[in-house]
């Protein structure tokens, strides 16, 4: 007999409605979501009285920095705080050293999320200029990740023929980093003695838009599932919202979303500095109302740890990204405070939506014969961000200081606790599966 484990008295979002219920587990699958009345005896058993069940977050894009730049985070210590910030479940990107661009490199980081991941894992397979077969033929991926501009790492994908060859050539997903490299680097000539407040008319929308527009041409010529991560400019929302066929889904931050220039540089220095950058006012106005209308699809973090005494180096030479896993829930649940977003929208943006478009099998709702992934949120609880209590290894969050509104108190993953109030426990986490 499966052990069985009854979480009731709270509310709960599901895929139809909000509402009180109680949801009973069994094994690793929700057996049932039953009427508040409905109280069968489990081996276990969690009173939810005053709190909200979300099914479990999925951050589809995560730098977790393993192997090669453990010293900034590794797959232990960024999935502990995925834990503890709902997440369930995280995408994550190929850009460590080695960079995962081969079937090796992929095989390694899945044997060692097996070991130490508190979470459900998935990974990228980097493109190269000439590694077509790996991309094409490693086992279970969420996709193929195209750094079409230059960020963090060396991966880099910038000519037409070479982009060409890859939309060209199989089916899977392709999720690209969209920011023409040539534009880029002109506009660096261009700002010799760049300081920080020139990070995002060095990293234009001009430069965003053009490398957005490549890779939604290559989706359409050749019918290829292209999926753009980090929107950042009003320029690429206008252009999708005429050119956005079924097989481009978008994605944007928190970040984007809801921080602007030049308050952000002034306030945060390079700790705010990122790619494709935060842009002014406009530009996240702009995102917000893509992502009510449906033009982007989804929320993840692009969670890039660097550590505090890399992002003290002066401009040019302090590296790009800002940690956010565990904060992504709590940034959007305050939005719900405020009153800017519904609590059926966060699920959507963050869990549901995550599974569609990466084809994420079993997951991402609360219903009946999926995997128990779900967090359980106290939506009163407020808590300052501090950097003492911060889980990633770079030990810092662009939040600091803001009062948040929303806070996980239990994180479950396929029927096993891995989070409650500030305890870990590691055990329950499991490769994804991903339906090609
Ligand atoms: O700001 C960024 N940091 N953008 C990226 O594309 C990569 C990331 C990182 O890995 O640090």
């Amino acid at each position: 007999m499966e052990k069985t484990f009854l979480i009731y008295g709270g509310t709960v979002v599901t895929p139809r409605e909000t509402i009180p219920a109680n949801i009973l587990i069994a094994g690793e699958k929700i057996q049932a979501i039953l009427s508040p009345e409905d109280k069968p005896h489990a081996d276990e058993t969690f009173d939810a009285t005053g709190l909200t069940i979300l099914p479990g977050i999925i951050d589809a894009q995560v730098h977790f920095r393993d192997p090669g730049l453990t010293y900034k985070e590794d797959l232990e210590t960024g999935s502990r705080a995925a834990a503890a910030g709902g997440v369930t479940s995280f995408l994550e990107m190929p850009n460590t050293k080695p960079a995962t661009t081969t079937a090796q490199a992929l095989a390694d980081k899945k044997k060692r999320a097996s070991e130490v991941s508190y979470v459900n894992y998935g990974f990228f397979i980097g493109a190269t200029k000439d590694n077509l077969d790996v991309i094409n033929s490693v086992p279970n991926v969420a996709g193929i990740k195209i750094f079409m501009g230059s960020s963090t790492g060396d991966l880099l994908v910038d000519t037409p023929e070479a982009l060409e060859e890859i939309f060209k050539n199989g089916k899977r997903l392709i999720a690209v980093h969209a920011e023409d490299e040539a534009i880029l680097k002109a506009n660096k000539e261009k700002f010799r003695q760049a300081t920080l407040h020139n990070h995002y008319a060095i990293r234009s929308p001009e430069a965003a838009l053009t490398s957005t527009k490549l890779a939604v041409k290559l989706s359409q010529k050749y019918n290829r599932r292209l999926h753009i991560l980090h929107l950042s400019s009003k320029e690429e929302v206008e252009f999708l919202s005429q050119n956005k066929p079924w097989q481009v889904t978008v994605e944007a931050t928190p970040q984007h979303l809801l921080l602007s220039a030049p308050e952000i540089y002034d306030q945060k220095g390079t700790l705010a500095q990122m790619n494709p950058p935060i842009r002014t006012r406009d530009h996240r106005d702009a995102l917000w109302q893509a992502l009510e209308e449906g033009i982007i699809d989804m929320i993840a973090t692009d969670h890039a740890p660097h550590t505090l005494e890399e992002k003290a180096r002066p401009y040019g030479e302090a590296p790009s990204g800002m940690p956010g896993v565990e904060t992504l829930l709590p940034v959007m649940l305050t939005e719900v405070a405020k009153g800017n977003a519904t609590l059926d929208q966060i699920a959507m943006w963050l869990a549901e939506r995550p599974a569609i478009v990466y084809s994420i099998e079993n997951r991402g709702f609360l219903r009946e014969g999926y995997f128990a992934d779900l967090v359980i949120v106290d939506m009163n609880e407020k808590r300052t961000v501090k950097r003492e209590q911060i889980y990633s290894r770079c030990g810092w969050s662009i939040w600091e200081g803001q009062e948040l509104t929303g806070w996980p108190v239990l994180t479950m993953v396929n029927g096993g606790i891995v989070y409650h109030r500030g305890n870990f426990t590691l055990g329950s986490g499991k490769e994804l599966t991903f339906r090609e």
